[in-house]
């Protein structure tokens, strides 16, 4: 090709670029973040942590519907970094999904940049680490994403907000935790419960008398947790974008990777009262302290703590159940949430998707379908955008569990864009599990003990289930979701229990058709990193 019409090219498709990627009107929010290790001790142990800019946990994102976002990521670790946008919906942009399928890490000692819109979305959401186990040391943070000033919202303006980011805590740092699961033993029980890096003393101030906004994300790696404040009710006013019907909690259950937003008016005299949240279905049950101190307490919390459900699996399937979409109510758009018949549209595809623990070749993994997933050198987007053979092939995961022994392999399930598409997961483990799929919100329609069978769908809630991008599914139960696939990419459908992610439990979903168009799919962003096999393409 001859210079000048190379030239002419490179500028259409940097115009093309700057049209797609940027709405001029919509705000920039830059930021620069330096990851390193650095020691931390939250229960009192001093280990490695993983630092953003010194912090533990990492510098929140308080973003508002349509900003664009770009972080550049200098990564001062020993090994490669990336970050994921958990909830985010990255549209037409799986390009910046932050996971191995679809970018090349960052390489230690070097910095990339992460440029995205928070198109369409509202809500409480969270970024982490998404290779091995680093999550396990830090490295995440909140994702907040306000209304725009055009947009009504279905409550009062709380006075103020808060964010708990509540997960489980190991003494052991992402290396030696990787080892041992790398050795063939499963994840022990955690060393404790910690809300925003502090297993009990962080202090939340508000005046009596007004009303305050609570983020709750659960940035664990294998624990369910149950928040509950002493002496208040919580009114849940939002889950992962969607506004629900305003319930009161005396406590709510938060699965692994899970967001939810609460309401909680501070209507007593001045006193501090304990904020907890304790671990599910563990035993022993491990407790998190904050507190909430009305503005001019002199009076401290007092013993005991708020009591919270124990085992009982079936307390939190119902609670799970009387999460609604606010059917009238808005979200980052005007038109009302309901106005989204998903109740009425045809099936075109169900998928049952089993996840087993298994042995391969004498090694611990954890299968879906029988496959437990392996990440290639080279990632999948990568090889579908250069056309490179080898990589993975489509449906390469059957669409319901297969008998036979398991095996490693590399999941990919091709579907064509605005699919409309039923999965259902089974899980055969006695653990609790839980569901993330990038890229999308989905209906969660359905919870069950025991096997799933078709008559299960009669229990759907066809109306107005709650849409959010993180499942859980109970020990030996089921869960049903819904999802219109209609955001084109490459996304990861992944267990929220990072070791058994670590060890297969996840694959991708290709969102495709075959019209090359921006208004469908956005390039390949200028800054792409070329690894495995798209490197010497
Ligand atoms: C990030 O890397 C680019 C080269 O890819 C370099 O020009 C830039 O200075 C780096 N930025 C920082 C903050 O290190
Ligand atoms: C649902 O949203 C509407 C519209 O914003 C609001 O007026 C109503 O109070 C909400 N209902 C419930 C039960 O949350
Ligand atoms: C808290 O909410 C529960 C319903 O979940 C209700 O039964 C109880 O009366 C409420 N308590 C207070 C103090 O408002
Ligand atoms: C956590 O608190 C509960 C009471 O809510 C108590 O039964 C339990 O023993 C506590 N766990 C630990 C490890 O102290």
């Amino acid at each position: 090709m001859r210079q000048t019409q190379f030239l002419h090219m490179f500028l259409v498709v940097s115009l093309a670029w700057l049209a797609f990627l940027a709405n001029a009107e919509d705000a920039y929010r830059y930021f620069t973040w330096t990851v390193t290790y650095g020691t931390i001790s939250p229960l009192g142990v001093p280990q490695q942590g993983i630092l953003i800019n010194g912090q533990f946990p990492g510098p929140p994102i308080e973003g508002v519907t349509n900003d664009n976002i770009v972080i550049d990521v200098i990564n001062k670790l020993d090994e490669p970094f990336l970050l994921t946008w958990n909830g985010i919906q990255l549209r037409k942009n799986s390009w910046q999904d932050g996971v191995l399928g679809t970018q090349c890490p960052i390489p230690p000692g070097t910095n990339w940049t992460y440029q995205f819109q928070l198109k369409d979305q509202i809500g409480t959401f969270m970024y982490f680490p998404s290779i091995g186990l680093q999550r396990a040391d830090g490295g995440f943070g909140a994702l907040n994403i306000a209304q725009r000033s055009v947009i009504p919202i279905p409550y009062p303006t709380p006075f103020g907000e808060f964010t708990l980011l509540v997960g489980d805590w190991y003494k052991s740092d992402h290396k030696a935790l990787q080892q041992s699961l790398d050795a063939g033993k499963p994840l022990p029980n955690p060393d404790g419960i910690l809300i925003n890096g502090r297993p009990n003393g962080f202090i939340f101030t508000g005046q009596g008398g007004q009303t305050y906004k609570f983020r709750v994300s659960n940035v664990g790696i294998a624990t369910s947790i149950n928040f509950r404040i002493q002496g208040h009710n919580i009114t849940l006013i939002e889950v992962e974008g969607c506004h629900t019907l305003q319930e009161e909690y005396e406590s709510l259950d938060v699965h692994v990777g899970q967001s939810v937003t609460v309401l909680v008016t501070l209507k007593w005299s001045p006193k501090d009262y304990f904020v907890v949240c304790s671990s599910r279905f563990t035993k022993p049950i491990f407790n998190a302290t904050a507190l909430l101190r009305y503005e001019g307490s002199n009076t401290p919390a007092s013993l005991p703590l708020p009591i919270g459900p124990t085992y009982q699996i079936h307390w939190s399937m119902k609670q799970a159940r009387t999460f609604r979409t606010n059917s009238t109510a808005n979200a980052a758009r005007p038109n009302p949430q309901g106005s989204y018949h998903y109740g009425t549209i045809q099936v075109a595809r169900t998928l049952i998707l089993a996840n087993t623990a298994t042995q391969i070749n004498g090694k611990l993994r954890y299968a879906v379908n029988g496959i437990a997933y392996n990440d290639p050198d080279t990632p999948l987007k990568l090889a579908d955008y250069f056309n490179i053979p080898g990589v993975f092939t489509l449906n390469s995961i059957q669409d319901t569990p297969p008998s036979g022994p398991a095996a490693l392999g590399t999941s990919v399930v091709g579907t064509t864009l605005h699919d409309f598409v039923e999965i259902i997961f089974q899980n055969t483990e006695k653990t609790m599990q839980s569901w993330h799929l990038d890229g999308y919100s989905f209906y969660a329609v359905g919870y069950g003990s025991g096997q799933w069978t078709s008559d299960k769908r009669k229990t759907y809630n066809l109306v107005d289930a709650v849409y959010r991008d993180t499942v859980q599914v109970y020990p030996l139960s089921w869960s049903a979701i819904l999802v219109s696939l209609d955001n084109k990419g490459m996304w990861n459908l992944r267990s929220a229990i990072w070791s058994k992610r670590y060890l297969g439990q996840q694959l991708y979903i290709r969102v495709w058709n075959s019209e090359k168009s921006l208004y469908t799919e956005y390039d390949a962003p200028p800054n792409v990193l070329l690894c495995g096999k798209a490197k010497s393409s």
